[in-house]
C-alpha cells in the first residue's frame, strides 16, 4: 500500500478504511505528511481562526468509578468539592468578561445538583448571551431534554472507547449501551454533540482506534476530543503505561481527514503529555481550544490526571497565554460562538 498516495486520497475524499487507517497508525514515516495534510484541511473547511470555550469545572464529586480516572469514588485522596449555582453564574459572567463566547460546565457524574437547580443555572448563564456547553455525563432522556430546553446548546460525552470489553473493564458499572443511548438522545434532541476516546488505555489496540475514528463518522459527531491516557497514582491504572502523544496526534489528524468540517479541541491531556502539546495539535487539525476559567484550588481538586496544566495560573493568565500563543502561530481568536458549519 502507498501510504503516501492514500493520504492525498484521505485529503480529497475524506474516506479510508479500518485497514488503511490500521496502516497509518502503524507506520511512523507518514507521520508528518499525515499532520500536513490535516493542517491543509482544517484550513479549508474551518479556517484560521481558533474558538475559545471556557471551561467551568464545577463539581469533581462523581458516582462512577472508571479505573483511569482520579475523580473515580473510590479515591479518597480527592478534596470534594461541588460550587454553589450563584458560584457557577459568576464564572460565566467572568468568563464572558474575558472574552469567551461559550462556557463548557463540566462535573463529575452526580447528583448533587438537582435538575431544577441545572436549569437554572442554564437558563441564567443562557441570559448572559453565551453559548453553553454541559459535560455532566450519562443522564436520563428527560433531563437531556430539560437542559436543551433550558438552552444548553452542545454537549460532551466521550464514548471512551468503542471497543467493547475494554469499555467493561475500563469503566466498571457502565454500560457501553447506555452510553451510545446518551449520544443518540443528545443527537436527537438537536444538541451540537461532541465524543471522543482516551488514546493508550491499557490492552487498547490500533484496530479498536480505528474503529472508533468510523465510530466518529459513523454518528456524525460535531465535536471530537482526543486525548491520551495520563496514568493517575489514586487509580487501579497507576502503573500502566499511559498513552503515546504522537499516537493520540495521529488519531486527532486522521479524524480531521475523515471529518472535514468537524471542530476539533486541542485537548489539556495534549499539553499535559508534552509541552507545546496544544500548538502542535492546532497544527494537526485542531481548531478549538477549551482554557480553564476555574479558580484557585478548585483546579488543582479537578485531577483527572497528574501533570495537569494551568493548575496554579489564574483565568486571566490563561486567556492572555493562550490568545499570545495562537497568534505566535499567525492564527487568530475567532469572534463568534463557533457552531459546527456543516459543509454538506
Ligand atoms: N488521562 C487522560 N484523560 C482522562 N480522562 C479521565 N481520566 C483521564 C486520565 N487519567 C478524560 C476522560 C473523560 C474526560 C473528562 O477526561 O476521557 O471523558
Ligand atoms: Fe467520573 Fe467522568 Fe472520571 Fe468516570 S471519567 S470517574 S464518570 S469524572
Ligand atoms: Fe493556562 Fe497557558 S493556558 S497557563
Amino acid at each position: 500500500m502507498d501510504l503516501i498516495a492514500l493520504i492525498e486520497q484521505a485529503e480529497r475524499t475524506h474516506e479510508l478504511t479500518k485497514e488503511q487507517i490500521i496502516a497509518l497508525l502503524n507506520n511512523a514515516a507518514i507521520n508528518e505528511t499525515l499532520f500536513a495534510a490535516a493542517d491543509r484541511v482544517r484550513r479549508l473547511y474551518v479556517g484560521d481562526e481558533v474558538h475559545l470555550r471556557g471551561l467551568i469545572e464545577f463539581s469533581n464529586t462523581c458516582g462512577q468509578n472508571c479505573l483511569y480516572c482520579g475523580l473515580r469514588r473510590d479515591n479518597e485522596n480527592v478534596v470534594r468539592y461541588h460550587l454553589k449555582p450563584d458560584e457557577i453564574v459568576a464564572l460565566a459572567e467572568k468568563a464572558k468578561e474575558y472574552g469567551y463566547q461559550t462556557v463548557v460546565l463540566q462535573s463529575g457524574e452526580s447528583h448533587v445538583y438537582s435538575l431544577v437547580e441545572m436549569t437554572e443555572v442554564i437558563r441564567r448563564i443562557k441570559a448572559l448571551g453565551l453559548a453553553i456547553t454541559l459535560s455532566v455525563g450519562e443522564k436520563e432522556t428527560a433531563e437531556y431534554q430539560a437542559y436543551k430546553i433550558a438552552g444548553a446548546d452542545r454537549y460532551l460525552l466521550r464514548i471512551e472507547t468503542t471497543d467493547r470489553e475494554l469499555y467493561r473493564n475500563m469503566d466498571p458499572d457502565m454500560s457501553w449501551e447506555n452510553r451510545r443511548r446518551c449520544l443518540a438522545d443528545l443527537k436527537q434532541l438537536g444538541f451540537e454533540v461532541g465524543t471522543g476516546c482516551l488514546v493508550g488505555l491499557p490492552g487498547q489496540t490500533v484496530e479498536s482506534l480505528a474503529e472508533d475514528i468510523l465510530f466518529f463518522k459513523e454518528i456524525d459527531a460535531d465535536m471530537i476530543g482526543i486525548g491520551p491516557f495520563i496514568p493517575n497514582p489514586d487509580t487501579p491504572l497507576s502503573k500502566e503505561k499511559g498513552g503515546d502523544f504522537t499516537l493520540s496526534l495521529k488519531v486527532m489528524a486522521l479524524v480531521r481527514l475523515l471529518l472535514p468540517d468537524v471542530n476539533i479541541p486541542a485537548t489539556t491531556a495534549m499539553e499535559s503529555l508534552k509541552e507545546n502539546g496544544r500548538i502542535l495539535a492546532l497544527q494537526s487539525g485542531a481548531n478549538v481550544v477549551m482554557p480553564n476559567v476555574t479558580e484557585g484550588d478548585y483546579r488543582r481538586f479537578y485531577a483527572l490526571y497528574p501533570g495537569k496544566i494551568c493548575v496554579n495560573d489564574t483565568p486571566g493568565h490563561c486567556r492572555m497565554c493562550i490568545s499570545g500563543k495562537i497568534e505566535g502561530m499567525g492564527r487568530k481568536v475567532a469572534a463568534d460562538q463557533g457552531f459546527r458549519r456543516k459543509s454538506s
